[in-house]
């Protein structure tokens, strides 16, 4: 009889051992195999819009694709800081796969920006996990709500495009499971996508895709991700060690031969058959799922076209960060429309007519059409607006020429617009940038526009942090748009001229200068290794801890009205595992608005290596002027536990957590504290234990001072009072590095290992 391997539930056991082999790696780029009853299904990237090439599959740029919306890239969406919109541009994207016959949509990119300088950072969310798991989480919900499946990535600690296919990110177990693994275990958890993919790179030298604690281990067996491992494209190399560990698809094909490398494996011995019917069993349960969620008759029409595009605007308008809106001439600046503009507006730079949007490489969108910041701006204002370019966009961007234009326009005009940023060609996938300066060209403009107007607004458009000194000094008024999709010209004329009051709150610390960052001086390693040597010490983490200055903090945020806090409270949860904050809070201000709250926590008397503040939740509350509004945030678990190495899992530390709430990392406006029982880590004493380690147990101490004192001649409290005076040392906190078993020797015999072990064993069975 044939095998059914259409009903839910069949497993492909049955099938032939080559049929089982060959489902494990894809029929071409973006499709899998359609053999004995499973169909075949389509992934293609992802993550803001859907790629979907026609005719020729490559994986250089040369093919093009379908026009798709172009929703803001990661970068730009997580200046939202919106779980809730994120969701819906997921669910409008599972829209667009469905007419397009996608199965699964390659993102979300949730790896950690590491560095400034990562070539890719404008596909991740954020330097925080938390902000990047949380909105993982919300972009697969929504997603696989449209019955679309998604592929988490890139699975794990691909934080850098230099020699991404190789490089070994040597990690410590604590930043590894506290920070870069912290948002997948979260979006897997929460969300439970269709597809993890397994990224190019190494961990400690194994490779992912061979790494078997990664991919069956930790990702199965604690967080229980049910879904199919896909290897990112081309990751494979050994095939057959990489089905051991936990690979379930191989893209974008065989590459020629490795199906019967898989099928010989298992005749030999060499690898268990058990495997290979595992991992076709999921690419099967894969492909029925995803055909089953197929909607019939989707299609991707004007209206929807159109309602997509009103989509990535709100996105693009939610995502604008306004960094800085000084007084000139005693009063803000922006919004434009209260400023006080009567003659002319000067809009400067070539991104105000042909705007930088997305970035380049796989994630590349043909978007359906293009918002033009200048075009938008002219609708919007009544007053008559100019346009300068001032730059090039290659290499420095100097050309006096057009630097003289543009300053004679702003000399004219009542304010400048100047939009600067860095072009497509200067950040995309496949190399780290090498600076986060601005090209100089732009630079000098806006010093030139400056001197001849003091009403200078900057508008930056970028995939990866900048350097922003120069531009802060400059210009009293500054609006982050990072990327911001298709729709981010009218998003940005919106938020200048005030019909959108920004809300957005930056999602990676904007530092003063590259050499400051956590990772500048192993960025990005060597010969095959980089050292992840900053340990916790990631982004804002870091620079609190140093106390450095930066140009703009993690969580920073203005807005067109003011926000105040108030009736802060804490409580544990009833089992003691989270937190849950409340507070009120009030637009103070005249205008209505959006305030985002961050939840930071410290553990100022933790026993362990701590950051010093953490973000552990966040919220947000739209207010009219002079509304107030409660607001509960509620702390996880798994975002007040750390890891013990010494136990090999996370806990949750016993004592006092200071919930910090602020309007940014560096502007905290309310602090409450709550003590939580968490659990003690017992660990046995050895003979290895030191000294002070094992005075510490109260079932040792007596006993044990007393036969210290038979050869130190200290009073039998074990502080070696007597001899520590002779010496002029603090006897007890000399020796309490000491292990036990070296005691014996110093004791010259007056203390036996014997009488040691007997202690030990009583106090372990205390
Ligand atoms: C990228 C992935 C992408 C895949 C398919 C790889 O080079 O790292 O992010 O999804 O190609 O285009």
């Amino acid at each position: 009889m044939k095998p059914d391997t259409t009903s839910p539930d069949a497993t492909t056991a049955d099938l032939p051992l080559e049929t089982r082999a060959a489902l494990g790696s894809g029929r071409d780029f973006w499709t899998t195999k359609d053999v004995a009853g499973v169909p075949s299904i389509t992934l293609t990237d992802g993550p803001h819009g859907i790629r979907l090439q026609t005719g020729a599959t490559d994986h250089l740029g040369l093919a093009g694709s379908l026009p798709a919306t172009c929703f803001p890239p990661a970068a730009g969406l997580s200046q939202s800081w919106d779980p809730e919109l994120v969701e819906r541009v997921g669910a409008a994207l599972a829209e667009e796969a469905q007419a397009a016959d996608v199965q699964v949509l390659l993102g979300p990119g949730i790896n950690i920006k590491r560095s400034p300088l990562g070539g890719r950072n404008f596909e991740f969310y954020s330097e925080d996990p938390h902000l990047a798991g949380t909105l993982g989480a919300a972009w697969v919900s929504g997603l696989q709500s449209g019955g679309v499946g998604a592929s988490l990535k890139h699975f794990a600690l691909n934080n850098q495009e230099d020699d991404r296919m190789r490089v070994s990110a040597d990690v410590d177990p604590r930043p590894l499971r506290e920070v870069y693994l912290r948002a997948f275990r979260q979006v897997v958890e929460d969300a439970q996508p269709a597809t993890v993919m397994c990224s190019y790179n190494a961990v400690n030298g194994v490779p992912v895709r061979h790494n078997r604690h990664l991919l069956t281990d930790i990702l199965r067996g604690e967080w229980g991700f049910r879904g199919a491992v896909v290897s990112d494209w081309g990751a494979v190399g050994g095939r057959v060690e990489a089905v051991r560990a936990g690979l379930d698809l191989q893209m974008p094909s065989d590459g020629g031969g490795s199906d019967a490398e898989v099928v010989a494996a298992v005749r030999s011995g060499e690898l268990d058959e058990a495997a290979v019917t595992t991992a076709a069993d999921r690419v099967a349960a894969l492909a029925r799922n995803a055909r089953a969620a197929r909607r019939e008759g989707a299609s991707f029409g004007d209206d929807v076209q159109q309602a997509h595009h009103e989509l990535a605007r709100e996105a693009a308008a939610r995502s604008i960060v306004l960094l800085k809106n000084d007084p000139a001439d005693g009063r803000h600046i922006l919004p434009i429309a209260d400023s006080g503009v009567t003659g002319s507006v000067a809009v400067i730079g070539p991104f105000a007519e042909t705007p930088r949007y997305q970035g380049g490489g796989s994630s590349h969108v043909n978007a359906t059409e293009v918002d033009s910041p200048l075009e938008q701006l002219r609708e919007r204002l009544g007053a008559p607006v100019t346009y300068a370019a001032g730059f090039t966009t290659d290499g420095s961007g100097r050309n006096a020429a057009l630097l003289a234009e543009a300053v004679e326009d702003a000399a004219n005009a009542d304010i400048a617009v100047v939009f600067l940023g860095l072009a497509e060609n200067q950040e995309s996938e496949g190399f780290d940038r090498t600076t986060i300066e601005l090209p100089a060209g732009q630079l000098s403009l806006l010093r030139a526009v400056r001197a001849v107007q003091e009403r200078v607004v900057v508008v930056l458009s970028h995939g990866g942090a900048l350097e922003l000194g120069q531009v802060k000094r400059s210009a009293p008024a500054i609006l982050d748009g990072n990327l911001l999709g298709q729709g981010g010209g009218a998003a940005l004329a919106d938020v200048l001229t005030g019909v959108v009051n920004p809300s957005g709150k930056l999602s990676e610390t904007m530092p003063a200068r590259l050499a400051d960052n956590p990772a500048y001086l192993d960025f990005p390693g060597e010969h095959g290794h980089v050292r992840y040597g900053e340990g916790l010490f990631v982004g804002y983490r870091w620079y609190d801890a140093r106390e450095l200055g930066v140009a703009f903090p993690f969580g920073h945020g203005l807005s067109y009205t003011t926000f105040a806090y108030s009736e802060a409270f804490a409580q544990p949860d009833d089992d003691g595992d989270g937190i849950t904050v409340s507070l009120t809070v009030t637009n103070t201000g005249k205008r209505a608005g959006r305030e985002v709250v961050q939840a930071y926590v410290a553990v100022p008397d933790s026993a362990q290596v701590r950051v010093p503040r953490a973000l552990a939740g966040f919220g947000s509350v739209t207010l009219e002027p002079g509304e107030s509004s409660d607001l509960e945030i509620h702390l996880d678990r798994r975002d007040l536990e750390y890891w013990d190495i010494r136990a090999d899992r996370f806990v949750l530390e016993p004592g006092r957590y200071v919930v910090h709430l602020g309007s940014s990392s560096r502007d905290l406006r309310a602090e409450v504290e709550v003590d939580l029982e968490g659990e003690e880590v017992a660990v046995p004493l050895t003979l290895q234990s030191s000294l002070g380690e094992a005075m510490a147990h109260p079932a040792v101490a007596q006993a044990l001072g007393q036969a210290m004192a038979a050869f130190t001649g200290g009073d039998g409290d074990g502080d070696g009072a007597a001899t520590g005076e002779a010496l002029g040392v603090d006897m007890a906190k000399m020796m309490a590095s000491i292990p036990l078993d070296r005691i014996v020797g110093f004791s010259n015999g007056a203390v036996s290992a014997e009488q040691l072990q007997q202690l030990l064993d009583a106090a372990n069975h205390h």
